[in-house]
């Protein structure tokens, strides 16, 4: 990875990063620990009334359920004239559980795709004009290993497929923005204990955590459209 912006600051100004799904898992102690690196960070919530761990963070809260075109709409309006320097779409669901194909159940495909391919791919749209203003210009996919295609073990149809078409979405954004100065990267955080990921899950979510903003700080243009894991391990597509 190319390095060039290791620190929180860049020529005296401190980033701001946004991060979707905030209020618990992966994205709840991305904003912790995105704030102990001396970041200013936005951690969006589908319901912040109910987001008592993201606030107690001092972070700014802000409503978005990234399905919802008029909650995307109104969180572009709020944030009207802030810059974003790094934007990490986090949110996501594992939807999709049918044991076998036979039994898939498409309504909960749709579902799955809705939120983990169209709505980071919403979320980054809706905010492009405050990415603009930001310094670093970057758009962060928490993918997953499961949309690698080389790497697939079968069944969880939905999920798989939509981590796979996501990491496309983010190849074909990386080759449009990179020419104006983005860089789009998708990674994998790991097998991590969330309720997503279940307590028998390989490391805990600082682990993760840690192990991201590591890769994120040492993001260059050279890593644009590029898929690491949160070791900086390139995963196969
Ligand atoms: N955990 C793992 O092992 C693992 C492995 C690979 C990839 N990932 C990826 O990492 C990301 C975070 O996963 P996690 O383990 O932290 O999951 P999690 O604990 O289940 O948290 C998911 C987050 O996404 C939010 N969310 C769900 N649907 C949303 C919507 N329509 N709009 C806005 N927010 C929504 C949830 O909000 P609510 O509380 O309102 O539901 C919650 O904040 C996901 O993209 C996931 O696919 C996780």
């Amino acid at each position: 990875m190319a390095g060039v912006c290791p620190a929180s600051a860049i020529a005296g100004t401190v980033m701001t990063v946004l991060v979707t799904g905030a209020n618990r898992g992966i994205g709840l102690e991305m904003v912790k620990q995105l704030q102990s690196r001396g970041m200013d960070v936005i951690g969006t919530a589908r319901k912040p009334g109910e987001a008592a761990e993201l606030k107690a963070t001092g972070a700014r809260v802000e409503q978005l359920d990234v399905t919802d075109a008029d909650s995307l709409a109104a969180l572009a309006r709020r944030l009207d004239g802030v810059k974003i320097d790094m934007l990490i779409n986090n949110a996501g669901i594992g939807g999709h559980t049918a044991a076998s194909f036979a039994e898939t159940d498409f309504t909960q495909l749709d579902k799955t795709f809705a939120v983990n391919t169209l709505g980071p791919m919403r979320v980054t749209q809706a905010l492009l004009p405050h990415l603009r203003r930001g310094e670093q210009k970057t758009v962060i996919q928490i993918s997953s290993r499961m949309g690698s295609i080389e790497g697939n073990e079968g069944g969880y149809y939905g999920y798989r497929a939509s981590k796979t078409a996501l990491n496309m979405m983010n190849s074909s954004l990386a080759l449009e923005l990179g020419e104006q100065g983005f860089t789009c990267v998708v990674v994998h955080p790991g097998w991590v204990q969330t309720d997503m990921g279940g307590a028998g899950a390989d490391i805990t979510p600082e682990v993760s955590v840690k192990g991201l903003l590591d890769v994120f700080a040492g993001l260059g243009p050279g890593d644009n459209g590029k898929f690491y894991d949160y070791q900086g391990k390139k995963i196969p597509w």
